[in-house]
């Protein structure tokens, strides 16, 4: 798998979390961990989550975790998109199995070259009621608030959630 260029490849994320989440983590400990997912990486298939089927046309068997990030925040309209795409999230994952949720809160936009895309707003207390009604157990939730200023984009934190689906 190829480093993808610009400012959204791996090495400004990873950057970008070292300097907002993970400070103690040194940079060759960041590199390390970046090394190991890489070397895990076996397959890299594209989905499409407004299809019915997302994977379609490869079947995969049910995942341990699915990790999204920045997603459902961009190609929600409203509140009944996010919980369906989640239910969406639902149906790859084993009884038991884990999700990973990033996201930003009530982001209205983002500014991204000369274009302007919407975003999804919303709040922590939607994030967790929607994924409670989609039968998910919260395990953890951090929110960090955003500190830097910027017309690029509205957003007000970041959301970081793990939990499990019921067995
Ligand atoms: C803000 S980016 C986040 C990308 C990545 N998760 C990250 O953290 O850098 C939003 C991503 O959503 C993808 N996307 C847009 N519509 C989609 C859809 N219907 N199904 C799956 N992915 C979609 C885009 O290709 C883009 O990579």
């Amino acid at each position: 798998m190829e480093r993808p260029p610009g400012p959204w490849g791996n090495r400004y994320r990873v950057q970008y979390l070292k300097g907002h989440v993970t400070a103690a983590v040194t940079r060759d400990q960041l590199q390390d961990k970046e090394r190991k997912v890489r070397t895990a990486l076996q397959h890299v298939v594209k989905c499409n989550l407004e299809k019915e089927d997302m994977m379609d046309p490869i079947v995969i068997p049910p995942a341990d975790c699915v990790i999204s990030g920045w997603l459902l925040d961009v190609i929600s309209k409203d509140q009944n998109d996010y919980m369906r795409y989640l239910r969406k999230f639902s149906s790859l994952l084993k009884p038991g199995g884990h999700i990973i949720l990033m996201g930003c809160l009530e982001m209205s936009y983002f500014i991204v070259g000369k274009h302007k895309f919407h975003g999804f707003s919303y709040d922590e207390d939607f994030a967790r009621k929607a994924l409670v009604g989609e039968g998910f157990i919260i395990d953890r939730c951090k929110v960090k608030k955003r500190t830097d200023v910027s017309d690029h984009t509205d957003w007000k934190a970041l959301i970081f959630i793990a939990a499990h689906k019921e067995k």
